[in-house]
């Protein structure tokens, strides 16, 4: 089994960087599986219910999301129309939506798993024990989307779950990694599986109002960069029937002006 997870798409300079290039990618690696974390595909900040609908037209299988779910505001009513989306499984008790999906694929079980770190985020439960509560009744071949900032809670989480989940991949700083590796007990791990956007662009907003923050401390609205290249960052990675990884690469693909 083949499985392609890109990273956050950001506004629609994001989804037209997933459209431009998913095809090729995908008469290339021919996945079986593809996953997108969504978090900022409508406007840069969220997901609308059209815009989650456009995504699964483009034959994407599960959406993740992160610490942005809930920033457009339908989400919190149309979440549970959106069967093919997840939110991170260690938001409190009670919160809509849900935080993993387990999928069929050519006769055999996946299950995806979405998990928000805490350090510099929003309040949320522990991802290592929730992550532990899962896998008491997690089906097939585990994959989980893990949206931090930190590369150490990253790295921490990797090892923890080495040899339990079958592929760990990082979310939410929009910069991919080159760290992609089997840890010692055959599970992958990528820091960051980095972004669909604009190339140059402060991590998918223009430049200016980031820039400006940075010099005077002033709040200003950001904006989804719309110009200049794209670029579009993926994860991909093939298992067998014993689920253990066998092969992976990053994609990274930037063209267009
Ligand atoms: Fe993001
Ligand atoms: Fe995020």
């Amino acid at each position: 089994m083949k499985v392609l997870h890109i990273g956050d798409i950001i506004g629609r300079t994001g989804r037209k960087a997933v459209q431009t290039f998913l095809p090729a990618v995908r008469a290339e690696y021919k996945p079986d599986i593809i996953i997108a974390n969504a978090e900022n595909s409508s406007g840069g900040f969220g997901i609308s219910y059209a815009v989650y609908e456009e995504l699964m037209r483009l034959d994407i299988d599960i959406l993740t999301t992160g610490n942005h779910v809930w920033d457009n505001k339908e989400v919190e009513k149309s979440i549970d129309k959106m069967d093919r989306l997840i939110r991170p499984a260690n938001m409190p008790e009670g919160v809509p939506g849900r935080g993993s999906i387990t999928i069929e694929k050519n006769g055999e079980k996946f299950t995806c798993v979405n998990l928000i770190g805490r350090i510099f985020m929003g309040l949320s439960d522990c991802p290592f024990r929730k992550f532990d509560k899962i896998m008491e009744d997690a089906e097939g071949f585990v994959f989980v989307d893990f949206h931090a900032e930190a590369t150490s809670e990253k790295t921490a989480f990797g090892l923890y779950a080495d040899g339990r989940a079958g592929a760990v991949a990082g979310t939410h700083t929009h910069v991919q990694t080159n760290d992609e590796r089997l840890l010692p007990k055959g599970t992958l791990y990528l820091t960051d599986t980095g972004m669909c956007g604009a190339l140059n662009s402060v991590i998918g907003m223009e430049k200016y109002a980031p820039i400006e923050r940075f010099l005077t401390g002033m709040p200003r609205k950001f904006e989804v960069e719309k110009r200049g290249k794209i670029l579009f960052n993926a994860l991909v990675f093939e298992y067998g029937s014993d689920l253990k990884v066998t092969g992976f690469s990053t994609v990274c693909i930037t063209s267009g002006d």
